[in-house]
């Protein structure tokens, strides 16, 4: 197969802000997918949608590529994940992953709720502020936790974020409003175990085993959940970032088999396709609460979770590629809906 891997390459630039390239992916994950691909046979061009004039390359090539192996975050739009799949959709080329809808659904946490909310998929009580001078609604229970509406990898996310009074609340929401100019989400805090299912559709869908995060050895960092110092120095043992990985979750049976059946709705309710990462929050009285869903989860070998929880069940890495593959494949080749 004739393949382009599409992706934002993470750079160092000291004058944005430190989040800045935190949503965008390493060379090392650049170069494993691109290897795992090529070592199955396939000739593999990559494309850095931030250096490359993307629509060129796609035009000039569209005859000779067979897909496109989509991993690019997007930059520029509100729906920032589904641009290049745009583009790819108005030029007839093939792609792994979920399509544009999905992924432009997917990035606005509010609008994802609001379809979790229409199915019974169990998701935290919520507000979206445009401004920081809407009246907070009287029926959300503190403490609440302030979050950018379109952003991933816990991106303006700390522990300052979750609140416990007005005062604060309206302080972040104006300060998340000011720093990454979108809607601001506003939901109720849930305090519990840390889980996240993946998903992989390879011949049939098979749900990962859960992967439960434990951030009990991380308290002295100041950070107790998935915040965005969390994630970006994982394992950081100074800092005191070294959260705990159990995989499969530890979990009863019955709340396991829960988790898993929100995490499959999920998936269908937003027309997910090949590969997904549902995370949630599991209360003290065990209802699994979804935060949010990831059609483009990271795919570091080494440091992501998705690709923990296929080691899980004894695939290996390039197994995992050629199944995000096959699948994109199939539903094109059986002209699937
Ligand atoms: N309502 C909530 N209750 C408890 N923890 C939350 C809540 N929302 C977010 N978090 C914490 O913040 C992390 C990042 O939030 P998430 O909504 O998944 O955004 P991102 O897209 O940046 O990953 C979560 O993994 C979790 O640890
Ligand atoms: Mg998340």
């Amino acid at each position: 197969m004739e393949i382009a891997l599409t992706y934002n390459l993470k750079e160092k630039d000291e004058t944005k802000p430190p989040d800045y390239f935190s949503e965008f992916d390493s060379l090392e994950t650049v170069d494993a997918i691109a290897s795992a691909l090529r070592k199955k046979g396939h000739t593999v061009d990559t494309v850095d949608i931030n250096r490359e004039d993307a629509i060129s390359y796609f035009k000039k090539n569209k005859n000779r590529l067979d897909i496109v192996f989509n991993i690019a975050e997007g930059c520029n739009t509100k729906f920032r994940e589904s641009e290049i799949p745009a583009v790819l959709d108005y030029l007839g080329i093939p792609y792994t992953g979920s399509n544009t809808f999905s992924l432009a659904l997917a990035i606005n946490k509010a609008f994802t709720k609001k379809i979790l909310k229409a199915e019974g998929i169990p998701t935290p009580a919520f507000q979206v502020f445009t401004t920081a001078t809407e009246e907070l609604n009287p029926n959300l229970r503190f403490p609440l936790i302030v979050k950018p509406n379109r952003e991933g990898s816990a991106k303006g996310i700390g522990a300052s974020n979750v609140v416990k009074d007005k005062d604060s609340l309206f302080k972040k929401v104006r300060e998340l409003l000011e720093m990454y100019r979108q809607e601001v989400l506003v939901e109720e805090f849930i305090d519990g175990k840390e889980l996240t299912v993946g998903i992989l559709e390879n011949g049939k869908t098979t749900i990962l085993p859960i992967l439960e995060i434990d951030f009990s050895n991380c308290l002295k960092s100041g950070e107790y959940f998935y915040s965005w110092r969390m994630k970006e120095y994982q394992g950081n043992a100074e800092l005191g970032l070294v959260p705990d990985f159990y995989c499969p979750a530890r979990l009863d049976k019955d709340t396991e088999m829960q988790v898993k059946s929100v995490a499959l709705k999920t998936h269908q309710a937003l027309g997910c396709f090949d590969i997904s990462r549902t995370d949630i929050r599991l209360s003290k009285d065990n209802v699994p609460y979804v935060l949010e869903i990831n059609p483009l989860p990271g795919l570091n070998p080494k440091e992501s979770n998705f690709p923990m929880m296929a080691y899980a069940v004894g695939m290996r890495y390039d197994e995992l590629i050629e199944a995000i593959l096959t699948s994109a494949l199939e539903r094109y080749n059986h002209r699937r809906l």
